[in-house]
């Protein structure tokens, strides 16, 4: 939800003059790596990547598995000029990390500063061999905001600008605007995809787009994902999972809707299908509804705002779509296919937050990892963490015990 992007920039133009530039330093890495381990590859519980020092907040977790297994995880940190996303490794299943790098590291006068986007390629694109690590993340300034590509040839140790993908406005989450947000990266046969929020259009007061590349420097115009003949409806953060029993992928976003509410929720989450990820706009938005209680069918929980979704072979014939919200603790899962009439909701031990990102592990696909960090308003304190949780055994939680 864009209001907090503005938080960002603000502690950027107030911070760029500070003294309170810092750079990373060893201890931080060293800070990074002293965190107790749990066994490599277990299921564990609020398990601390990094902790934010002094008046520092982290935010927006997000992840990628690389194709030997190991992870790449990073987030937004505040306080620090210019801005970077640091990028965090683990080759244990999430049970210890190593601070490796900082994208950008190239000393970009205004770096990185929000909603990182994290991918691994599994093709040669243009000049860049198959398994590149490409992240994306919206770096704003007074004038603009704008989706910036960096590059990594060599696992995420260091980085190399690739291209602005797109530009909007000044960043503003007032409708009028023109502001652009929230990359999300996906690769799609011959095509990297780069999915994001834009306000440019002026018929709509937000909307979601995408753009297509087969080079990473060119990319093709910008095309409709999600658009609301209401101007002030503003769907936003688009995340994608391929859901294999389906065929199809799954779109799930925030449907801003102006200054109306569904049941109180003024961004709940929905979500669309389709079997071609480039043509979700003709697909129908469908509400999540869970029946949060078996023995009360109408106690009814709707996820809001920041989703994210994954899917899992675990948990039974059609396996488990999973997908977190802002607004709750536990997560919505659906064991039918998509059936939009079959969503429930779990207990999990991570704790609520902004913008949580969720991934099945390739090798062990009942570990289910829940990234999180701090609320939509970043408190200091509130480390990057994560949980990892046994899918089947979140599926059986229904049976008998809720
Ligand atoms: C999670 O871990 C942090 C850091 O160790 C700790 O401060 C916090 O109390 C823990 N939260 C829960 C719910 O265990
Ligand atoms: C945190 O911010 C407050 C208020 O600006 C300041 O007084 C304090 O020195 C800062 N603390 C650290 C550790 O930077
Ligand atoms: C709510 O939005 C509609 C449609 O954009 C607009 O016509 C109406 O004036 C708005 N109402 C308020 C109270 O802001
Ligand atoms: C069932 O849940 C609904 C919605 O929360 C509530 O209004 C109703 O009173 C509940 N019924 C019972 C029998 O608890
Ligand atoms: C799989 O999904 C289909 C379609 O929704 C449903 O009819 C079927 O019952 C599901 N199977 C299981 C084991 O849940
Ligand atoms: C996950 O839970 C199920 C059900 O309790 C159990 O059979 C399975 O062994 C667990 N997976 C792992 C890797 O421990």
């Amino acid at each position: 939800m864009a209001a907090l992007l503005l938080l960002p920039l603000a502690s950027l133009l107030l911070g760029a003059g500070a003294s309170t530039v810092q750079p990373v330093t060893i201890s931080d890495i060293a800070a990074a790596k002293r965190a107790p381990s749990p066994g490599a590859f277990s299921f564990f519980s609020n398990h601390t990547i990094y902790s934010p020092k002094g008046n520092e907040t982290v935010g927006y977790p997000r992840v990628t598995e690389l194709s030997d297994g190991s992870l790449l995880a990073t987030c937004t940190l505040s306080l620090r000029f210019p801005q970077f996303f640091p990028i965090f490794k683990s080759t244990d299943g999430g049970a210890s990390w190593e601070w490796i790098s900082s994208d950008p590291d190239d000393g970009s006068p205004l770096g990185l500063g929000a909603q990182p986007a994290l991918l691994q390629t599994s093709k040669k694109f243009g000049d860049y061999p198959s398994g590149t690590v490409l992240a994306a993340g919206n770096r704003m300034s007074f004038d603009s905001t704008n989706i910036d590509l960096y590059a990594s040839t060599d696992k995420g140790k260091t980085w190399s600008f690739v291209t602005t993908i797109a530009q909007g406005g000044p960043p503003t989450t007032k409708n009028g605007g023109s502001s652009i947000w929230e990359p999300f990266l996906m690769e799609y046969n011959s095509e990297v995809i780069a999915y994001y929020s834009d306000s440019r259009d002026q018929k709509h007061g937000q909307k979601l787009s995408h753009q297509t590349s087969t080079n990473l420097e060119e990319w093709n115009d910008a095309v409709d994902d999600a658009a609301y003949s209401i101007y002030a409806d503003r769907p936003g953060m688009t995340v994608i999972s391929y859901i294999p029993p389906l065929g199809q992928y799954m779109l799930v976003y925030e449907y801003g809707r102006g200054n109306r509410t569904k049941g109180g929720n003024r961004f709940p989450d929905v979500y669309k299908l389709a079997a071609d990820p480039r043509a979700f706009a003709s697909a129908p938005p469908l509400d999540i509804e869970a029946a949060d209680s078996r023995s009360n069918a109408s106690k009814i929980l709707e996820p809001g705002s920041a989703p994210y979704v994954v899917w899992s072979p675990a948990g039974g014939a059609n396996g488990t779509i999973i997908m977190t919200d802002a607004n709750h603790k536990k997560l919505f899962i659906n064991t039918r296919g998509g059936d939009a009439g079959a969503w429930e909701t779990r207990d999990v031990p991570q704790k609520a937050g902004y913008a949580r990102a969720l991934h099945v592990m390739t090798k062990y696909p009942d570990h289910l990892m829940i990234f999180g960090a701090g609320p939509y308003r970043a408190k200091r304190g509130e480390p990057f963490s994560l949980s990892v949780v046994n899918v089947t055994e979140l599926v059986g939680q229904g049976l008998g015990k809720r």
